[in-house]
């Protein structure tokens, strides 16, 4: 697999370091139903508060499901599409509005986004590759697969394995080649005051 391994200033977890978003995906090799199995698993074990669970995910298999996978990879934006396409599962994760008891969840978004991230993290240890797109449609994606109203479409991913590195097409190399940067630490990180930077 071709990596692109995280820099950072002290060594963390593999799955972490080395989880990133390709786009060169292997149109000719499925993923296996128990690894699919595993990252539902991943997902569905994330932590959510009061432990409501207001993730859901609705999934298509292109092979499976050719007719509805292409319905899905036309709420992709234009752009996502062009590489989108190779991929061989296509996921949308979705936030519950409310809490099971009906009250308004403002954490819906954050509990999905974490169970999104455990997803990928999975995919990481099993050899997978996934990539988050906030490039939908989200009306025609309600429309096209009658998602209730309560559930807010929150972003779109595929999951598949890398291409081999040779089979790259050139059209995505200079992307998959680009580095992957991060703001310093100190900008995001604050020590008990806003603005005073985390300093190793
Ligand atoms: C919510 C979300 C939406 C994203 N939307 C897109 C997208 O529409 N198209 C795309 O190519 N990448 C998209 N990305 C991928 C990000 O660009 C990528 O995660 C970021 O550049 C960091 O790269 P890395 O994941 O390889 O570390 C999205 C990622 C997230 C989490």
């Amino acid at each position: 697999m071709f990596r692109k391994k995280a820099l950072t200033r002290i060594e963390i977890a593999a799955v972490l370091a080395e989880r990133w978003s390709g786009r060169a995906y292997d149109p000719d090799r499925p993923v296996e139903r128990d690894k699919l199995l595993a990252l539902l698993e991943a997902a569905r074990w994330a932590p959510s508060c009061f432990g409501d669970q207001p993730w859901r995910y609705l999934i298509w298999e292109r092979l499976a499901e050719p007719e509805r996978w292409r319905r899905a990879l036309g709420c992709l934006t234009e752009g996502n599409r062009r590489w989108a396409f190779r991929a061989p599962l296509l996921l949308l994760a979705c936030a519950d509005s409310r809490f099971r008891d009906g009250r308004p969840n403002p954490w819906g978004p954050y509990d999905t986004g974490a169970a999104s991230m455990s997803l990928a993290i999975e995919a990481m240890a099993l050899g997978l590759m996934v990539h988050q797109m906030g490039g939908f449609d989200a009306g025609k994606i309600r429309a096209e697969f009658a998602i209730p109203e309560r559930y807010e479409c929150m972003a779109m991913m595929t999951v598949g394995y890398q291409l081999p590195e040779d089979q790259i097409p050139d059209e995505l190399k200079e992307r998959e080649y680009a580095p992957r940067s991060r703001r310093p630490l100190a900008e995001s990180f604050f020590m008990g005051e806003w603005g005073n930077s985390f300093e190793p």
